[in-house]
């Protein structure tokens, strides 16, 4: 029988005589985050695919991200740990839903959140991250927006780019749109000391009220650089654990117990295990045609830095 510890060395072992990178979404379990070669949000993950030097590239996390890698990496193999792990977000919105909207907004720039299937993303004309959404609304040279699926993390942006309009179409995160203004009273009346950083997919009004709204890693940044000693946590409940695994000094608590995305637990490491000694996960495969209609928008974003 495997303990964690040689389970993790079994993996280390074969990531290596294989040639796997793995790469790990920071919403992933600790167990996992120790045997990445790196951990990080959508946008960093990103970076890192097109970058990695070995000819496989594991994704924990959800498929768009695997798509992602895929589109930036075509000649590696890419595996998603677990093939029902996916994004319902990714998938709120069909082509033929976008290719509709665009009609009706033909000035629009089309700009798509990164958790998009890869078919969304070949209609789009940049993608953005949240920890980079802000900057590239900015930098666009157009005035209109379309901005696709997440009303919520659009929102936020909409609200600090007020030279642009911005048009919104039903979308949004299931997992941090469960955090209620009403968590937020409660968590703030139980400790009035700490700081509230908060995911921008939250709902509006849970946003308005934090004292940071950021990405996964730039949550865990601003935690790290700053001297408070407790923090209220608004985003996928794994971030607490593993902050107050890297700062035990620091006291973490969970804006809403409810903050879980039963999609990214669904990775165990016994799925990267099997995944390193190729008996494991999906290979993602997409067309030729999608690849690199969808590579634009996404070549687009990294092209913003
Ligand atoms: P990040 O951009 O912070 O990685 O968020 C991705 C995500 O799916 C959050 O729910
Ligand atoms: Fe998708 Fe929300 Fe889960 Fe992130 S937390 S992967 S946006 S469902």
């Amino acid at each position: 029988m495997f303990t964690t510890e040689t389970l993790q060395q079994e993996i280390r072992r074969l990531k290596k005589e294989n040639d796997v990178c793995i790469l790990a979404h920071a919403y992933q379990t600790q167990d996992i985050l120790e045997v990445a070669d790196y951990i990080g949000d959508s946008f960093g993950l990103s970076k890192q695919a097109a970058s990695a030097p070995q000819k496989t590239v594991l994704m924990c996390g959800v498929r768009f991200m695997a798509e992602t890698a895929k589109i930036l990496s075509p000649e590696k193999t890419v595996l998603l740990s677990h093939p029902q792990a996916g994004c319902p977000m990714a998938e709120q919105l069909t082509v033929e839903e976008l290719a509709e909207l665009k009609k009706q907004h033909p000035d629009s720039a089309v700009v798509a959140y990164i958790n998009t299937t890869s078919a969304l993303k070949t209609l789009c004309d940049v993608c953005v991250t949240s920890a980079s959404a802000l900057k590239i609304l900015r930098a666009l040279p157009q005035k209109e927006i379309l901005f696709i699926p997440d009303c919520n993390l659009g929102q936020w942006v909409a609200s600090q780019v007020p030279e642009k309009t911005f048009h919104f179409i039903r979308g949004g995160c299931p997992i941090h749109t469960r955090i209620t203004a009403g968590d937020v009273a409660t968590a703030r009346a139980a400790h009035p000391e700490a700081k509230l950083l908060v995911h921008p997919e939250c709902l509006p009004e849970v946003s308005a009220q934090a004292d940071y709204v950021g990405s996964t890693t730039g949550i865990m940044a601003y935690v790290r650089e700053n001297d408070a000693s407790s923090y209220i946590i608004g985003t996928e409940n794994s971030i607490v654990q593993h902050l107050q695994f890297e700062l035990p000094d620091k006291t973490f608590y969970p804006l809403s117990k409810s903050c879980v995305c039963e999609d990214m637990r669904l990775t165990t490491l016994l799925d990267v295990y099997n995944c390193v000694r190729g008996a494991g996960g999906e290979e993602i495969v997409l067309s030729n045609e999608v690849r690199s209609e969808a590579q634009r928008s996404i070549d687009a974003m990294l092209a913003f830095g």
